[in-house]
């Protein structure tokens, strides 16, 4: 029997093809494992209004361990008009089955590495002062709080009187006050002690286990002053057991306007879910790209991890494959460390860079032509492709 057993969820478009794409190589990598397919996504919510069904769960709590692909999700509206007409008075409301995962299973952990490749053209660069240009090398490993903030799902429109009462409690609340209930949305921002603890510290054993300098706060305590404050405080308590970490505070809009100025002088960022999902696709953008974003949602007893890709429909449709498999590839190599295979983890990161500089072979993202059935006729390579290249080098 082999060790591990992952549940592999594709999810919609180019999950499906991606994912396998990533297990190709946990497999030449010698990976001791089997997989078991899981369904989730959009196709479930049309047909069973219900994209995160319980026998996809049934096997997440058997195995621990899963595999992600992508999702498509849409506005309320769409979601409900998709919906099989059959289940659709039945007061059904869409949401995103990997938010739900993520929450069901306290997997509140979430970890999102954006390092640069050497020789990848999609590398930031920047104008020096002589008038030549620089590049930064990147490597940042933002930590998100995976589980709350204003994916806490507390949201509504017309909230009910006992919630307008409550909030009347509030003397903020005197501006809203008058504002009907068909006009009035609300989306609340939950932090709780705890979770801030455990984000902040899991950030901190990481700086320390991986050598980072520092750990940066990314919030915005001026303004939000509870919640972001509150994970500023658990930061400045988690930090006296880290005397060799620096403890660094910005607020998120000066952060992305940082960003581009002087992108390698941040170590480990920690931030809120709403924040850590934004600071991470921003810094993604320095080092490839969504193609080369990997993550790891991990909670105590259950793991996850994802490309924090999207699933691209449009992309899906298109035979022979062009998407970028790094992304996926690169989380899957998150999964390995996970499990204590760090050496095989490195494996694939080694071929992945030798890969991306050798430059050989290429999706037509690295090629930074426009993605398309005429991408080939450009010279870009296949998904497979790459893939292939891949496990050659490992
Ligand atoms: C991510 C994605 C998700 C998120 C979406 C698909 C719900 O943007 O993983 O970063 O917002 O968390
Ligand atoms: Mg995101």
């Amino acid at each position: 029997m082999a060790r591990h057993t992952v549940v592999t969820m594709p999810g919609d478009g180019i999950g499906m093809i991606v994912l396998p794409e990533a297990v190709r190589v946990l497999e030449a990598v010698g990976f001791d494992a089997e997989y078991v397919h899981a369904d989730i996504g959009w196709e479930f919510w049309r047909s069973e209004g219900n994209p995160l069904p319980d026998r996809t769960l049934a096997l997440l709590d058997r195995h621990k361990l899963g595999l992600f692909g992508a999702i498509t999700s849409k506005p309320k509206r769409e979601a409900l008009a998709e919906l099989d007409p059959a289940l659709r008075d039945k007061g059904l409301v869409y949401f995103s089955p990997i938010v739900a995962m993520r929450q069901r299973y306290n997997l509140d952990v979430c970890i999102r590495p954006c390092r640069s490749f050497g020789g990848n053209p999609l590398n930031f660069v920047r104008q020096t002062t002589d008038g030549g240009m620089d590049e930064p090398f990147v490597d940042v490993v933002i930590f998100r709080q995976n589980t709350e903030g204003l994916y806490c799902g507390l949201e509504w429109t017309d909230p009910p009187a006992q919630v307008r009462d409550a909030l009347a409690t509030h003397p903020k609340f005197a501006a809203f006050a008058g504002t009907p209930g068909p006009d009035l949305a609300i989306s609340t921002r939950v932090f709780t002690r705890n979770a801030c603890h455990r984000i902040v510290k899991r950030a901190f054993e990481y700086a320390r286990e991986h050598g980072y300098r520092s750990v940066t706060v990314c919030e915005k305590p001026n303004v939000l002053r509870e919640t972001s404050g509150m994970m500023e405080e658990e930061a400045r308590r988690v930090k006296v057991d880290f005397p060799e970490i620096a403890l660094w505070s910005t607020n998120i809009d000066a952060q992305m306007m940082w960003l581009t100025k002087n992108p390698e002088d941040y170590g480990v960022i920690v931030a809120g879910n709403m924040f850590g999902d934004i600071v991470s696709d921003a810094f993604a953008g320095l080092v490839g790209g969504l193609g080369f974003a990997c993550s790891g949602n991990i909670g105590d007893d259950i793991a996850v991890f994802e490309p924090t890709h999207g699933s691209a429909p449009k992309y899906a449709a298109l035979d022979p494959h062009i998407v970028n498999p790094i992304a996926m590839i690169l989380s899957a190599a998150m999964l390995l460390d996970h499990v204590g295979e760090s050496a095989k983890a490195e494996r694939i990161r080694a071929a992945v860079t030798t890969v991306v500089s050798e430059g050989r072979v290429r999706t037509y993202d690295m090629l930074k032509i426009p993605g398309g059935p005429d991408a080939f006729r450009k010279g870009a390579a296949t998904t497979e492709a790459v893939t292939d290249a891949i496990i050659a080098k490992l």
